[in-house]
């Protein structure tokens, strides 16, 4: 067996990657690590990395062709949709006060929130089990959510979880 820690990045096809570019630094703060055009040795030749850390990147873009459908088209999407494969993806910010900022930056930028803000399974209401963090929910311009959140609950212990705290 072996170990997986966090996930690292994730990748999408898009139609407009002017437009993530745009949403992606203006929006969230994210800086272009490479961007290539047509002919790159990618999968869909032209593509977008973004980073939020000093990995080389946390989300990328592909230029998906011409044509191609997008998930959310015929419903304009929603979080109460229950569709299979992708739902959300989750960036960490690292404490209240930046999760504070975040929440009024975004709104300054006229981006709607979806969904929030909230605590997951906050103590006392019945669901101890709860992952305990600040969230709240955009979409980005192709439709995707994104969740921004801090303070999730840390095991001390990866193989032991929760242990005897609960
Ligand atoms: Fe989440």
């Amino acid at each position: 067996m072996f170990t997986t820690t966090k996930i690292g990045h994730m990748g999408f096809w898009t139609q407009d990657l002017d437009r993530m570019e745009e949403f992606y630094v203006r929006v969230m703060g994210f800086r272009v690590t490479s961007r290539s055009g047509p002919g790159a040795k990618v999968p869909g030749g032209a593509s977008l990395f973004l980073r939020c850390d000093r990995t080389h990147h946390e989300v990328v873009f592909f230029q998906a062709p011409e044509g191609a459908p997008s998930l959310y088209s015929e419903t304009g999407n929603s979080l109460e949709e229950r569709k299979v494969g992708f739902q959300h993806v989750a960036f960490e910010v690292p404490n209240r006060m930046e999760w504070l900022k975040a929440l009024k930056h975004i709104k300054n930028c006229g981006v709607e929130i979806k969904y929030g803000p909230l605590v997951h399974g906050p103590e006392g209401d019945g669901f101890a089990e709860g992952s305990g963090n600040r969230a709240f929910y955009i979409t980005d311009p192709d439709g995707s959510y994104i969740e921004i959140y801090c303070d999730i609950a840390v095991f001390e212990d990866e193989k032991v979880g929760w242990g005897d705290i609960l």
